[in-house]
This record gives structure tokens, sequence and C-alpha cells, in this order.
């Protein structure tokens, strides 16, 4: 392999995507592609930690495929798989598992914050979700892996996980770095802009979906709760302005202008204007995402093709990683 750093990231297939999803991880693998080798994975394995309708799981995983496309990722120079067609994720997980502490684990705000939406099901697996991620994230010696703020966290866990086995057994591991985008990397709640717009929140009011229609795009963004201040001023860690902060977020990363300049064009103007024009900002955004995506999901060999291809080399890739780790920790290889 040339000198070309490795970059790693992936989305669980556990709803549609959101623009939080596009704006925090897929914009940022775009720009990406040119300078490293990419893997970009989609992350079933993952979705089981909560209960799943299987036929929905296995739909989504390909739609998510065909949205990496459509946004732009070029299956020609990066590989995208699917994470549960390649085994050396569950095998190294189950090596980082006993090098990963409860304590660390239960530190994890994701771990906390799903386990008191599914009180039902606090399952092992959602408890050590982390390490199955570190796992993804090292079996490719990545060296970068861009993502939104809300997995920061679990980098910063895989991070401590790989320099413990690393200063046990010598240098095994590559230390991967998070990258958040500039703008974009915590799109909130449209409805209750203290929270992150997230997919599985149950008002579909609150998150713009990959998948809605381009009026209920428009409407959504007309309807964000703000506050009524009504002056559009960036003031980052006023809970007040969190409405307008998302909002301002979200315009400054679909038109790639600052967030200053943008401030600037409505001085002295409304709510109302200035959500319009978010509106239609998002709604160009999505619109040719949406038209190459219908394009791409209807050729389902094309999809099959490029998941197996992608598996092929990603076995290929981790299974260097796999056998060294198992030679360190002194199983016969
Ligand atoms: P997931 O599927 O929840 O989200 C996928 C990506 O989207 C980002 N994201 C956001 N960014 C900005 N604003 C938001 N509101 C927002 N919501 C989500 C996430 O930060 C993420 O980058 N554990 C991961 C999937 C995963 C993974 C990995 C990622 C599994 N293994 C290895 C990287 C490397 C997850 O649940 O992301």
């Amino acid at each position: 392999m040339d000198d070309k750093k490795i970059v790693f990231s992936g989305i669980q297939p556990s709803g549609n995507l959101t623009l939080g999803n596009y704006l925090g991880a897929i914009k940022n693998w775009v720009s990406l592609q040119e300078d490293y080798h990419c893997i970009y994975a989609m992350m079933d394995m993952h979705t089981i930690t909560v209960r799943q309708t299987p036929a929905e799981l296995r739909r989504r995983t390909l739609e998510i495929l065909a949205l990496y496309l459509a946004c732009g990722i070029d299956a020609e120079n990066n590989i995208m798989f699917i994470q549960s067609h390649n085994p050396a994720h569950a095998e190294l997980a189950w090596v980082l598992n006993c090098y990963t502490y409860m304590g660390e684990l239960q530190r994890m705000t994701q771990f906390k914050d799903k386990s008191s939406r599914h009180a039902e099901n606090i399952n092992a697996g959602l408890f050590t979700y982390p390490v199955l991620m570190a796992a993804d994230i090292l079996l490719y010696q990545a060296d970068y892996v861009p993502v939104g703020k809300d997995q920061m966290q679990h980098i910063e866990i895989c991070r401590d996980v790989a320099q413990r086995f690393n200063a046990i057994y010598g240098d095994v591991f590559t230390i991967p770095e998070g990258l958040l985008p500039k703008v974009g990397a915590n799109i909130m709640s449209l409805q209750n802009p203290v929270k992150k717009m997230s997919k599985s929140d149950p008002n579909p009011k609150a998150y713009i979906s990959m998948m809605d229609d381009m009026n209920v795009i428009a409407k959504k963004i007309k309807s964000a709760v703000t506050d009524s201040e009504g002056v559009i001023e960036y003031r980052e860690g006023d809970d007040t302005k969190a409405g307008i902060n998302n909002l301002l977020s979200i315009m400054s990363a679909v038109t790639g202008r600052s967030i200053d300049d943008v401030v600037k064009d409505y001085a002295g103007k409304g709510y109302g204007d200035f959500k319009g024009d978010v509106a239609e900002a998002v709604v160009e955004c999505i619109r040719p995402i949406r038209a190459e995506y219908d394009r791409i999901i209807a050729d389902k060999a094309y999809l099959t093709e490029i998941c197996q291809k992608g598996a092929e080399s990603a076995r290929r890739i981790s299974e260097r990683t796999l056998k060294k780790v198992y030679k360190k920790v002194g199983f016969v290889v």
C-alpha cells in the first residue's frame, strides 16, 4: 500500500438517515475520499443491541449503502461493506472485551441514554457496544474516524483500549483520531433543540429524514422551535438560543458559508424569513441526493456487488490485524 492514511467510519441502519447523519458524518466522508484510503461500513451488528424488525433491518442496510453512494462516495476508490459480512469484528471485539473495564463502559453517555429508553432490554451487547466499535476501527488500523460529536466519547474509549493493549504487547494498533466537521458536528432536534437530532426520536417533526418529501422537509424547518427574542444571532452555550443556533449551523453547513456571514444577511430580519430560507437551502441540498438515491436503489444487483467486493477487501485487510492480535495474546495461529 502507498502512504495514504486510513479513514474508517460507519452508520447504524437502525432508521432512516437524518440531516444530522449527513452533515455530521457523510458530508465529511465525501471530502476525505480524495486524500485517504476510506472504509465506510453499514454497522448492522450494532443495531441489534436494540430490537429490530429483521426484514426492515435487511432493507435499510442496502438503503444506507445507496445513500452513501448518492451522497457522493465513490464505489471504485473506497471500500464499502456490511459489518456482519466480516466475522473479524466479532472476533476482535471478544479479545478487546477482556481489556476493557466495566467502569469505563458504565460512564458511556449513549449506554446511559439507551438503557433509560429501553429499560426492558438492557442487554450485555448494549453495554459492550463501544468495544465492538473499537474493534471496527482498530481492525483496519484507521488513522482517522470522521463522526459527529456524539460519537467522540466512543472514540476516546477506543483510543484508551488500544493504548492499553499496545502498552502490554507493543505497537499492535494505530491510535485513531476522531474527526469532527467544522460545522454540523452536533445538529439538534427541531422540536427540542437542546437534544441531538436523532433517527430514533418518537416525534418525526424533530428530525429531517433524508427520505422525507421536499414539502415535508420545508414544513418541519418552518415549524422548528426557536425563541421569542426575535434576534438572529449565534450564541454558543446559551440554551434559550439553541433553536436559532441550530438553524444557523444547518444553514452554514448546507451552504458552505460561515455562520458569521449568514448572521450578517439577517440583521434586522424576522424568524419567518430566515426559516423560509433555511428550508429552501436544505431542500436544495437534499433534492439532488434523493434523485440519485432513487436511481441507485433500483439497482439491487449493483448494490450487492459493492457489498461483496467490499467485504472481501475488508476481510483481507482485517485478517492481518486479527492474526497479530491472536499471536500476541498467545493463541495458536
Ligand atoms: P449513528 O448511526 O448513530 O450515527 C452515524 C453518524 O452520524 C453522526 N450523527 C450526528 N452528527 C451530527 N448531528 C447529529 N444530530 C447526529 N446524529 C448522528 C454520528 O456522530 C455518526 O458519526 N456507533 C456509531 C456507529 C459506528 C461507528 C463505528 C462509527 C459503529 N462502529 C466505527 C465510526 C466508527 C453510531 O451509532 O452512529
